[in-house]
């Protein structure tokens, strides 16, 4: 399949317009073992025509006994064009950070492909500092090449400023199916420097602009330049279910607490959303609470966020891209006129930057896996040792929230697992980085508490019924019988939970 014929009116400079080509040329320019640094961000701006093409020479140079793979870097997880066609084609060896491509997955819990899960906001830092290596090939999507050679981003912005300077070359997708109206939504910011030259980064509210709307690209750096007219393939939106409900309602009678007390302002402060069917319950749930105006400093810009910012519940949205479900984005679309002015894309690097998620006090409110008695949480790890997705950027608000919020629901896999285990087994938030858990069952408001009064909280709050005198139990004995008494823990016992699990299909002790 060729992207071409697609209107090139986007591509407005000359310069770019001499480097116009099909994507199976542009694929051409990548080599085996290049490091290549992609677009993309939950399903947004993600290159569409050129990982096809790519993923095509790959199956070709295969079948001729040629394996051909590369290094991909992107923002976040992309679409079924990127990591699904390289990972069918197997030409994925290195993959950073988050991904959710189920494919991808496989292959990385098989041991196929390498995986470097790491903070979203520390990924353009960490390839400025070298600590990533060289990066061969910039790919990434952009919405128009201006006249004067400057250019518009997509619809998610992520690491793309980072890879557009650092990369040797670069191979442009422009896409004209992103809305012309994207052109003045972006703030890019320019002024992150490496120690001992860093400056604080002016932004003091989520609607302050402290960057350019356009990137700065190097013409001499653009090998390719490639017209398409592809739609972004997010995933679709799943109405919220029971237990997602029931989280929203803990959540937001938690937030009305919080008000009536006077530790939160009556429109809250700036909400940062996770990815996914509870965080869109939440959001939904807002519509009908009384604070406002909101604002939200987030990663993503979910389905429940445009509703909110449609009916005037949300004043304005800072993100770095857009995760909206196909309708959504058909919406947003058809009605840019009515979002432009209330929603800035920034690059993940300042979206998730922990000197603004602490400045601004960002109320974090993440999925997770499972979280132990002692609040800690692990949002990765299938039963110790398989990814599911990767950290993406909880960690960068959960540490620096003003109030951390981590959600499930009490069981998983049809009520085989419980979600509150007397040990998380694997560790992406340590509990001093956890304020307030919520499952369907209810919330426990952990700040303050010591070890023993978190678990005795957890254990009355979150646990499911069918799991609770088990946990209680557990507790009781290590109470009792562990080494020390502050943190109580029985050591040969505190995982069993999860071996239990791989060996019958049942965390449930018979
Ligand atoms: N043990 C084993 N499997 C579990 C589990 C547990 N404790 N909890 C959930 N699962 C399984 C589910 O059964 C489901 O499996 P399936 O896909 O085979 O049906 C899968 O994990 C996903 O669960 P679901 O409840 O649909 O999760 P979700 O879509 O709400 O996502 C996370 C939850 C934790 C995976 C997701 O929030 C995530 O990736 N978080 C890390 C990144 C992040 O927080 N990003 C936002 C920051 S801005």
């Amino acid at each position: 399949m060729s992207s071409a014929p697609v209107s090139t009116a986007r591509i407005a400079n000359p310069e770019f317009q001499a480097r116009l080509m099909d994507a199976e040329a542009a694929a051409s320019l990548i080599k085996p073992g290049a490091v290549v640094g992609m677009s993309g961000f939950t399903g947004a701006g993600y290159p569409k025509a050129v990982p096809l093409a790519l993923a095509r020479q790959m199956d070709e140079a295969r079948e001729a006994g040629n394996p051909y793979a590369i290094k991909v870097w992107t923002g976040a997880s992309t679409g079924p064009e990127l990591d699904g066609a390289l990972a069918r084609a197997k030409g994925i060896d290195f993959r950073l950070p988050y991904n959710s491509d189920p494919l991808v997955r496989e292959q990385i819990n098989s041991g196929a492909v390498q995986y470097f899960d790491m903070h979203l906001s520390q990924v353009a830092p960490a390839a400025w500092q070298g600590f990533l290596g060289p990066l061969d090939v910039a790919l990434v999507e952009v919405s128009a090449i201006l006249p004067d050679g400057s250019v518009v981003p997509s619809s998610s912005v992520g690491n793309n400023k980072t890879w557009l300077d650092r990369a040797d070359k670069i191979i442009l997708e422009v896409n004209s199916w992103q809305h012309e109206a994207l052109h003045g939504m972006h703030d890019i910011y320019y002024g992150t420097a490496l120690p001992p030259h860093r400056k604080p980064i002016p932004l003091v509210t989520p609607s302050d602009r402290i960057g350019q709307a356009t990137f700065r690209v190097d013409p001499s750096k653009v090998v390719g330049v490639v017209a398409t007219d592809i739609p972004d393939r997010n995933a679709p939106f799943k109405a919220p279910d029971a237990s997602a409900l029931a989280i929203a309602s803990h959540l937001l009678d938690f937030f009305q607490n919080e008000v009536r007390v006077g530790r939160l302002p009556a429109s809250l402060l700036p909400v940062q959303s996770g990815v996914g069917n509870i965080a869109n319950a939440v959001l939904l749930g807002l519509m009908d609470a009384p604070f406002e105006p909101m604002t939200a400093y987030t990663e993503v810009l979910q389905d429940g966020m445009l509703e909110l910012l449609a009916a005037g519940k949300l004043s304005m949205a800072s993100c770095t891209a857009f995760s909206l479900s196909p309708e959504a984005a058909e919406r947003l679309n058809g009605e840019m006129a009515l979002y432009r002015d209330r929603i800035i894309l920034r690059p993940q690097e300042i979206s998730n930057h922990p000197e603004l998620v602490r400045r601004l006090g960002c109320l974090a409110m993440n999925g997770m896996i499972e979280a132990d008695i002692y609040g800690n949480v692990n949002s990765t790890h299938m039963m110790g040792s398989r990814i599911q997705n990767g950290i993406g950027g909880s960690g960068d608000f959960a540490r620096n929230a003003y109030i951390s919020i981590f959600m499930a629901p009490s069981t998983a896999k049809g009520g085989a697992i419980s979600t509150i285990v007397p040990q998380v087994s694997h560790v992406d938030h340590i509990d001093q980085d956890v304020q307030v858990i919520v499952t369907d069952q209810g919330l426990a408001d952990l700040r303050g508490l010591s070890p023993k009064q978190r678990a005795e909280k957890v254990i009355a709050n979150c646990v499911h019924p069918t799991f609770r005198d088990q946990l209680a139990d557990y507790y009781a004995r290590a109470l009792r019988d562990s080494y020390g008494k502050h943190s109580p823990s029985l050591l040969k016992e505190a995982l069993s939970w999860h071996q239990r699990f791989i060996e019958t299909g049942s965390m449930l002790a018979k």
